[in-house]
Order: C-alpha cells, then sequence, then structure tokens
C-alpha cells in the first residue's frame, strides 16, 4: 500500500482549485486527489474544465479523472487525510463545519472561518506554532489567510524579534504600536476599480492573528494597526502591495534587514517540495518587482510562484519602506496547505511542529 497521503480537492473546477490540481499532481507526498465540484460539472473530466495554461498538470490519470458532485458524507466517509477547500464563501462555511465535525481535515481557502479561535491562520515559515489550536472535534479546520494579507505577514516576519525584544523591555506602559499604511493592487480588466469589497477589513484583522502569540491555547493579537488602500488594476495574475512600517521604538538596524535575506522557517528546515529555497527574494534594481517578470518567483520547479518578491526596500530610523508582489492563487491560494505537509496530519495538527 502507497504510504503518500490520500486527499481531494473541493472547488476543483475553479482558478483555486486548479492550482490545487496543478500542485498536486506528481507531489511526492499525496496521491492523486479526488475532485468534486457543483452539479454543474458533475461526470465531467477535469481535461475539460481546464482553465489555467501558465502549468501543466501532468499525469494522464488526473487529467482523465471525472468530477464529482459534492456530498458532504461521501466526503466523511472516504477518511482521506486531507481535505483541500477551494469552495466559494457562501457555500464553504457550512461544509467546511459538518466535514470537521465530521472527523474530516480540511485546509480551506475560504473566508468563513478564518477568525474563529479554534482555527489556525497559518503561513508556514510564520507561524506553524498556531497549528496547536486546530480543534480535536474529531476533525480540523485550518485555513489560508486573505492572498495580500500573506505576502504582507511574510515579508513582516523578520521584524518579529524586534517585536519580541520591545515586549521583554517591560518599560512600556501599553501595548506596542505600529502603523502601517499600505496598499494592495489586484487585478481587474481594463480597468481601475478603487474598492473591493471586504478586501481592506480582512487586511486590518487578518495580520493581527496571524502573527500574534499563542499563549494558553489562545492567540494573543499583535497589537498592530493597518490602514490599508486597496483597488483593482488591470493585472492578470499577482498582488502588488507598498507598505511601510513604523515602529513605536525600535530603529530598523541593518542587521535587522539582513535577517530579510536569510529569512526562511519550519518548510526550508523539512525541505518540503513546495517550499521556496528563499521565501523572500529582495530585488536591488529600482524597477522590480513587476508582475509580468517575478510573479513566479521562488525555486526549485515546484516551489514556482511561492516565494514573495520585495523591491525598493528603504529603512531609515524607526520606518522600513518596500513594496513586495505575491502570486494571488499560488501563494495566496495553496501556501498553508502544500508547503506544510511533512507528514501525517494528525500529526502536525497535534504537535505544530
Ligand atoms: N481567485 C483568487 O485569487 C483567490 C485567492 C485566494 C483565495 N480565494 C478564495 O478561494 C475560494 C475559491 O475561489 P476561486 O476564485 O477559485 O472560485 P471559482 O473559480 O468561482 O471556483 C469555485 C469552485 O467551487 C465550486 N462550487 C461552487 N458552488 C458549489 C457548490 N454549491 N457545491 C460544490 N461546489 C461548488 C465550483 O464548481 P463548479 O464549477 O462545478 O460550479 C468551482 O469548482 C474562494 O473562497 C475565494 O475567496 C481566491
Amino acid at each position: 500500500m502507497s504510504d503518500r497521503l490520500r486527499c481531494a480537492v473541493l472547488g476543483a473546477t475553479g482558478l483555486v482549485g486548479q492550482r490545487f490540481c496543478q500542485l498536486l499532481s506528481g507531489h511526492p507526498m499525496f496521491e492523486e486527489p479526488d475532485l468534486y465540484g457543483s452539479e454543474r460539472s458533475e461526470n465531467e473530466r477535469l481535461r475539460d474544465r481546464l482553465k489555467l495554461a501558465d502549468r501543466p498538470v501532468s499525469g494522464g490519470d488526473l487529467l482523465e479523472k471525472e468530477i464529482k458532485r459534492l456530498d458532504t458524507d461521501v466526503v466523511i466517509r472516504e477518511h482521506y487525510d486531507a481535505v483541500f477547500s477551494a469552495l466559494p464563501t457562501e457555500v464553504a462555511g457550512q461544509v467546511e463545519s459538518r466535514l470537521r465535525n465530521g472527523g474530516v481535515t480540511v485546509f480551506t481557502n475560504a473566508s468563513p472561518h478564518r477568525m474563529d479561535p479554534d482555527v489556525p491562520l497559518v503561513v508556514p515559515e510564520v507561524n506553524p506554532e498556531h497549528l496547536r489550536l486546530a480543534s480535536n472535534r474529531g476533525g480540523s479546520i485550518i485555513a489560508n489567510g486573505n492572498c495580500s494579507t500573506i505576502g504582507l505577514v511574510l515579508t513582516l516576519a523578520p521584524s518579529r524579534p524586534l517585536r519580541d525584544r520591545e515586549g521583554e523591555r517591560g518599560d512600556n506602559a501599553g501595548p506596542l504600536r505600529r502603523r502601517l499604511p499600505w496598499c494592495a493592487i489586484l487585478d481587474a480588466l481594463s480597468n481601475i476599480v478603487p474598492y473591493i469589497k471586504n478586501e481592506e477589513e480582512k487586511l486590518r484583522a487578518e495580520p493581527r492573528k496571524m502573527l500574534g502569540r499563542l499563549k494558553s491555547g489562545a492567540i494573543e493579537p499583535w497589537d498592530v494597526e493597518v490602514s490599508p488602500f486597496c483597488t483593482r488594476v488591470p493585472v492578470r495574475r499577482g498582488h502588488f502591495e507598498v507598505v511601510e512600517v513604523t515602529f513605536r521604538r525600535n530603529r530598523i538596524s541593518r542587521r535587522s534587514y539582513r535577517q530579510w535575506k536569510a529569512s526562511g522557517g519550519l518548510p526550508q528546515e523539512k525541505r518540503l517540495p513546495t517550499a521556496p529555497e528563499r521565501p523572500i527574494i529582495v530585488r536591488n534594481e529600482p524597477d522590480r518587482p513587476q508582475p509580468v517578470l517575478d510573479v513566479d518567483a521562488g525555486s526549485p520547479d515546484r516551489a514556482r510562484g511561492m516565494a514573495v518578491t520585495v523591491g525598493r526596500l528603504s529603512y531609515g530610523g524607526r520606518r522600513l519602506r518596500y513594496s513586495l508582489l505575491v502570486h494571488n492563487t499560488i501563494r495566496g491560494g495553496l501556501q498553508a496547505r502544500l508547503c506544510y505537509l511533512p507528514r501525517p496530519i494528525s500529526r502536525v495538527v497535534s504537535d505544530g511542529t
């Protein structure tokens, strides 16, 4: 019997679902996934529904696989090691709760459960210890953050030691304050749309949870103020952000700047197949990153799109400024799952390492 993990993709015909199919095909740790969609694609084959041509779904078997209509009882009965959910928000909340209560481990891309206290919001390099939050009600839900938040949080992770030092000084009457005025630019078609429903709210709330400390079985949120302004522009792939961070008291040193280039985490230590060797790539050219040139950053080949590219980095006093580019459906859609599966998920969830 194969020791690879059995898995399924819910929403396999969607943009994010198809990314899962691309990255799971030929993956050394997973069997080819079972595919689920709505009644609209029932009995069609993945080959008939392919939307993304930028990287192949290798292996003829997966392309020929039939898409099943999603039925939660069937998914529960299959006893998958992992279920990857790329369902729309309005469907995901209820379906994922039902699966979790039925004993399934669900890695979700959708937003309804992200802020639940027992649902970790994981960026694998940044907060793998949050996996300990995952409930033990038979199954678990482990969530991916908003695709723009993930790029931001990954690039802020090297500043965590600064925060921890500030916290230890003990001369700070109130909580730490950082202000992050910034702007995320997302995709649209031949137009600019100056408002994206719910996007700025997610960007305000999620970094607080993701960069928070796990204390006595709960997240103590990072006390950070985020001021996002989000706009859709005609870019096919990638989210571009301009970030300015002001620390309350610490100066940004050359040493902390160097941490950017060296940063990595557990997925790199474990040499997981989809983990990029360097999760943050700092470009020195003033005209980078650009979506067309940098959206697929990351190596080895399986990790293309998993690295975040940072440019125009400047620091002085307590202020840090940079731009960043993150692949919205690869790092922004799949990272919490495919980077972070070193061994059977029940153990990952129970000890968070
Ligand atoms: N697009 C992005 O950049 C992005 C990035 C990060 C996160 N997300 C999140 O990821 C999720 C998926 O986004 P997407 O852009 O991939 O959506 P999408 O392209 O609209 O795909 C939705 C998928 O869900 C399936 N589905 C819809 N209603 C269903 C139902 N009642 N029962 C079972 N399956 C159903 C669809 O199947 P049929 O084709 O058979 O109808 C399709 O496979 C969303 O929660 C979104 O917010 C999106």
